[in-house]
């Protein structure tokens, strides 16, 4: 079994085979740990939601071997596994393997007790670097609330709705969004579908002011490329200079560039004037049906 990790030497993604525990060196556990959160403190930093996501699981695995490492080579001063422990080579003493790793029985006892349910520990960890950094770009006035509650006209959601088979979820929504969109799951700004995964069949319309936009951009394309999400439909204006437009026409199938504007909804109904039209973007394997589809209102361009 192999799984992804960080050279943290170089900073690149590798594939590596799963340790086996008998050649497992706890003294390093320690060094690592510092390092990846020096990982996720950058890609706080940077923003970078795919690279955050995956040095947390890496976090995560690393605890887990020092736990597993811990539990089968460290016996209890107050007896515990001591004597079962005792005539094993490689067994330690509590004090001993504190020295050794640098890492103290109760930190131990912590990871243990955070492990015992990994989905909610990962999503704390990823969580509170999201806060963070979403509030230092509030202190930096980045966000504007007003310029993300601009709805889908139903006819555009309904050509999704035809290439997709249907919407299970929209992870950038309202309750008044919902009205019209009708998927089996929203997330909205309340709960921030940015940490949440996105399975089955995605219609999404992203905030479009920064850095949102940038980070539904990626995490669509992730959520993608990590087979939970099999097939998705997003529209935003065709800023075909941005970043996250790059970001995405990069991981889609298939784009349709409209002829004409969209007059995007508010929440009381007054339709928008934009000054430059719109994409919608397709990720899935339906992309002949797509062009079907979408032609009507535009011209599809395929991915190479
Ligand atoms: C451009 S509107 C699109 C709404 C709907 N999906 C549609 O197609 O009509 C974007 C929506 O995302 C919501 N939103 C903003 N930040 C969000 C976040 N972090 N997570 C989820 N939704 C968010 C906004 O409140 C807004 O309702």
């Amino acid at each position: 079994v192999s799984r992804a990790t960080f050279d943290l030497s170089t900073g690149q993604l590798v594939s590596t085979p799963r340790r086996a525990l008998d050649k497992y060196e706890p003294q390093a556990t320690k060094t690592k740990d510092a390092k990846l959160d020096a990982v996720i403190e950058y890609a706080q930093r940077m923003r970078d939601w795919p690279l955050l996501e995956q040095a947390i699981e890496q976090k995560i695995e690393e605890q887990i071997e020092f736990v597993q490492w811990w539990k089968e080579h460290v016996g209890s001063n107050h007896g515990g596994d001591r004597s079962k422990n005792a005539d094993r080579d490689s067994c330690f003493s509590c004090e001993k393997a504190e020295e050794l790793t640098g890492i103290t029985q109760p930190q131990v006892a912590k990871w243990k007790k955070r492990l015992a349910d990994r989905v909610k520990y990962r999503a704390t960890l990823f969580g509170a670097a999201w806060k963070k950094a979403m509030g230092e770009m509030d202190n930096h006035r980045a966000q504007g609330t007003g310029e993300n509650e601009w709805y889908t006209p139903a006819q555009y959601i309904e050509l999704a709705r035809e290439v997709m088979g249907g919407i299970d979820l929209d992870p950038a929504s309202s309750e008044c969004a919902q009205s019209t969109v009708q998927a089996t799951r929203i997330h909205t700004a309340a709960d921030n579908g940015l940490l949440h995964e996105w399975h089955g069949r995605v219609w999404l319309n992203p905030p479009y002011s920064q850095p949102l936009i940038q980070h539904f951009a990626s995490k669509i394309v992730a959520e993608y490329h990590a087979g939970r999400m099999t097939q998705a439909v997003m529209l935003t204006h065709n800023y075909t200079d941005t970043e996250w437009f790059h970001t995405a026409a990069r991981g889609a199938d298939a784009i349709c560039f409209t002829r004409g504007r969209i007059r995007f909804e508010s929440p009381d109904g007054e339709p928008a004037s934009p000054t430059q039209g719109q994409s919608f973007f397709y990720f899935g394997e339906r992309v002949t049906k797509f062009v079907e589809v979408f032609k009507s209102i535009g011209f599809v361009v395929l991915a190479p």
